[in-house]
């Protein structure tokens, strides 16, 4: 990556319509996800659909980006029921946290700022297992047919440690991802005790 934005001029805040002009101006390389945060994630978001969080520029008060949420669990079959079972969890399905949309403005991205969202979203996820529980983070990875592997948010997630989620069925446009976040929880544990 050759020029990193400076972490030091975002500022992350919850959607909510004081944002409305600078919404309106943000332009993304998914048109869908252009409209999504414009027409939709607002009212979603009042009915306790879903979540979304704005990146903004503090200096140009440009929205850089945005982080839409829910909750989600990931049912066991095969291998993972099998693992669980061993040691002693039979539940039929685990809690996750859901990236439902993330995008960066098309003029700020390969800048770091989608990676800093996935290790925001990371810190979310870890919140909530303090709380209530909470095993992976998932999405589903927009299947772009016509651009080069290196392109496609698949690559990217990859990058971020998101694996294909074998479990649910993928379609012609969407690629199930998940991370199981169970290696991170144990090392914060291991910290917690050594400290203690
Ligand atoms: C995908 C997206 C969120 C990544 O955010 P970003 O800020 O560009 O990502 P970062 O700069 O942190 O990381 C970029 C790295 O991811 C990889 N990458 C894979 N697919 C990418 C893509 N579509 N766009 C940008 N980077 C991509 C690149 O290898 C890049 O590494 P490099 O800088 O070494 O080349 C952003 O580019 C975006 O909003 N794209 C359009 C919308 C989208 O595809 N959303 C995801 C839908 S599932």
């Amino acid at each position: 990556m050759t020029n990193s934005y400076p972490v030091d001029d975002i500022e992350i805040v919850p959607l909510s319509p004081i944002f409305t002009d600078i919404v309106d101006l943000f332009s993304c390389l998914i048109p869908d996800l252009e409209d999504f945060v414009k027409d939709d994630a607002l009212r979603q978001q009042d009915e306790a659909v879903n979540f979304t969080h704005l990146w903004i520029s503090k200096e140009s008060k440009i929205l850089l980006g945005y982080v839409t949420l829910c909750n989600d669990s990931i049912g066991l079959h095969g291998k993972k029921k099998e693992e669980m079972k061993k040691i002693g969890i039979s539940y039929r399905k685990l809690p996750a946290l859901k990236i439902c949309r993330m995008a960066v403005h098309k003029d700020f991205t390969r800048r770091g700022i989608g990676t800093l969202m996935t290790a925001f979203v990371m810190k979310i996820a870890l919140k909530m297992n303090d709380v209530s529980g909470c095993r992976f983070i998932t999405l589903e990875a927009k299947n772009l047919q016509d651009l080069d592997e290196k392109d496609k948010p698949i690559h990217f997630y990859r990058k971020n440690g998101f694996e294909i989620l074998k479990e649910r069925k993928p379609n012609p446009s969407y690629i199930p991802m998940y991370k199981d976040l169970k290696p991170i929880i144990n090392e914060r544990r291991k910290a917690k005790y050594e400290i203690v």
